[in-house]
């Protein structure tokens, strides 16, 4: 399985923190937003890793990451989104990297308390298909939305205005190499974009597709106060590794992996 850390986007409901940067640069707590994505994956065993990005700000990704040494990675990927073509229009630029194996998705403004190394292997057993992560959140309307009938899923609605079920579909996202042939299907939704909602409910629609619960707490970091909720929450976490010290976790010390419980 490889990894693929989706951070395009132009950021527009972070303005004007990303009218000169891309969001996925922005500092959450004492770290740029996008070393928690690439941590993630790397703490569930992903050696290759693809990000793709986009914007005018594409090259700072680079003098950032290099080859992703501070993760203990020997080589980084990278492609580059041309314009706001969505979710999924980032992902098909994957195709050639993922060649034909499975992959793990996840969206470069999400954030996790915990490892998903179980949910992996879980999908590695399954063998074929889909499987995404949910979490119940008190604003589901703000998400793409489950439908649940018991231990199944039969629907996926993105921002519905009567949400449902509380479970959102969070960002992160496992494919077989099917996924880039129901991209080529996908047209673009009313916001002009390839939705992943859309590559999920045709997983769905297929019985292809399971899911699982995420454990610990989830947050995306897209708008103002979810980006404010996630620095307050890595925060925490820092803290509580530290033995809850009140001295500041990044003080002059750089990256210092683990950065997830293991
Ligand atoms: C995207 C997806 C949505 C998902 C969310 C998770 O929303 O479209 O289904 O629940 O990420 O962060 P967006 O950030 O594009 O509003």
């Amino acid at each position: 399985m490889k990894g693929v850390v989706l951070a395009g986007g132009l950021g527009k409901r972070l303005e004007p923190l990303t009218h000169i940067t891309n969001k996925h640069l922005l500092p959450v707590y004492d770290r740029p937003m996008i070393y928690y994505p690439i941590q993630t994956l790397v703490e569930a065993g992903m050696s290759r890793i693809l990000l793709v990005t986009g914007g005018a700000n594409a090259g700072d990704f680079l003098r950032l990451l290099g080859n992703g040494q501070a993760f203990g990675l020997k080589h980084l990927d990278y492609t580059y989104q041309r314009g706001e073509g969505g979710i999924a229009d980032a992902l098909r630029l994957a195709e050639h990297f993922a060649s034909g194996e499975p992959i793990v998705v996840m969206l470069g403004d999400n954030i996790v308390e915990q490892g998903i190394k179980p949910f992996l292997e879980r999908f590695a057993a399954q063998g074929s298909g889909a499987k995404i992560l949910l979490k119940a959140v008190e604003d589901p309307g703000r998400f793409g939305v489950a439908e649940l009938e018991g231990d199944r899923i039969v629907g996926i609605e993105e921002k519905p205005a009567r949400p449902k079920s509380p479970y959102v579909v969070t960002g992160i996202y496992l494919y077989d190499a099917r996924v880039f042939d129901i991209i080529r299907t996908l047209q673009p939704s009313a916001r002009g974009e390839l939705e992943i909602t859309d590559v999920n409910n045709a997983y769905i629609r297929d019985g292809q597709m399971t899911f699982d619960i995420l454990d610990g707490w989830w947050t995306d970091a897209g708008l103002p106060e979810t980006l404010y909720r996630a620095t307050t929450l890595v925060r925490e976490r820092a803290l509580r590794h530290k033995g809850a010290s009140a001295e500041p976790a990044g003080a002059g010390a750089g990256f210092t992996p683990p950065l997830l419980p293991r």
